[in-house]
């Protein structure tokens, strides 16, 4: 497209591209071109900041739309119901949506693939269905898989989004966790899916063994091809139910819970499998103002069994509602 512009030598070209926008002239959807004297700037307006202007072709911009919900095409109702985010595992956005908004879920999910180029799948998820945390997602846009690579602090994850549990939710909480264990250290993962926090801690902090413990058959089978992805021999899988197989283990200096709504029963086998001084990360979907009693059940729990309770971290992780947060902690158990 044909636009007048102001021809600025290379060296100049950069605080004079600033003063144009700055004064609000410099055309937006119009691609800046240069050859290699000088900087064509395609302005709206003629403007005297005493550089020659020129007529010329430009190419248009592209311009480019990121939020989906500019683009679908709903109903005027239902955009306010629209969900304003969602999460994405590898090429998968999995989508949480109203019932008024589930019929146009295809609509929606062609919306999000126009406009995000990495997602290949949109997944519609309607909730936690068992005690394996996995949700009830249906594919509803681009190819139909539940199946994903997603990548995390230069780890790689084969995940099932209707298989098994993962949250790339936690990565940050993850690091946190991997970088207080310490070379040789042994590390029990009480519900540890398809081994996120294992494998983590594993290639981060160099312990002699991590035990990795789920009861869902399919996150340990996703488990152990992600210990060959990533090379992480020291982790373990084991299938079972934590309560029966930790009891067995030798004892640790690192035990995660991520078990957040339920993880409080099972507090008293992971403080029996600590060494003095070892330390449970435990985390847990509370209301704020229960907090500080949560952790008294616990200090108490350890008081039964002669052991001392010491809050070395508290972290606000995420708003789970209105009233409740996922918290993470560090207890070290005397
Ligand atoms: C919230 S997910 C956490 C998974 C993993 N730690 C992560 O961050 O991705 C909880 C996991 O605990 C497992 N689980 C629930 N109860 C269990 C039990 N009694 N013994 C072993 N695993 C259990 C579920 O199958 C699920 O994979």
């Amino acid at each position: 497209m044909e636009s007048i512009s102001l021809v600025v030598p290379k060296k100049k070209a950069e605080p004079v591209r600033r003063k144009l926008i700055e004064k609000g002239v410099l055309r937006r959807d119009l691609q800046i071109r240069s050859d290699a004297k000088s900087v064509y700037l395609p302005v709206t307006q003629r403007i005297d900041l005493g550089y020659p202007i020129e007529k010329m072709d430009f190419k248009e911009m592209e311009l480019q739309v990121s939020d989906y919900r500019l683009l679908v095409d709903v109903p005027e109702e239902i955009r306010p119901l629209l969900p304003s985010s969602f999460d994405t595992v590898g090429s998968i956005a999995i989508v949480k949506m109203e019932d008024e908004v589930a019929p146009y879920a295809a609509k929606i999910g062609k919306a999000i693939m126009a406009t995000q180029i990495s997602i290949k799948t949109v997944c519609m998820d309607s909730g936690v269905i068992d005690e394996f945390r996995t949700r009830d997602v249906k594919v509803v846009a681009g190819e139909k898989t539940t199946e994903t690579i997603h990548k995390e602090y230069g780890l790689t994850f084969k995940v099932d989004v209707a298989r098994a549990f993962f949250t790339p939710r936690l990565a940050t909480e993850r690091q946190a966790v991997a970088k207080q264990v310490k070379p040789g250290e042994v590390v029990i993962d009480m519900f540890a899916g398809i081994g996120p926090f294992s494998i983590m801690i594993a290639k981060t902090g160099s312990p002699r063994i991590v035990y990795a413990i789920d009861m869902n058959p399919d996150a340990i089978e996703l488990m152990k091809e992600n210990i060959a992805l990533n090379k992480a021999a020291s982790v373990s899988p084991m299938l079972g139910d934590a309560r029966e197989l930790v009891p067995r283990l030798e004892k640790a200096d690192h035990v995660v819970m991520n078990l957040p709504h339920d993880g409080r029963g099972f507090i008293g086998e992971a403080i029996r499998a600590l060494k003095p001084g070892g330390v449970i990360h435990f985390y847990e979907i509370t209301e704020e103002d229960e907090v500080q009693k949560s952790l008294d059940e616990i200090a108490d729990a350890a008081r039964r069994d002669g052991r001392l309770m010491k809050e070395l971290a508290r972290r606000r992780i995420k708003s789970y509602s209105p009233t409740m947060t996922f918290y993470g902690f560090d207890l070290q158990f005397l």
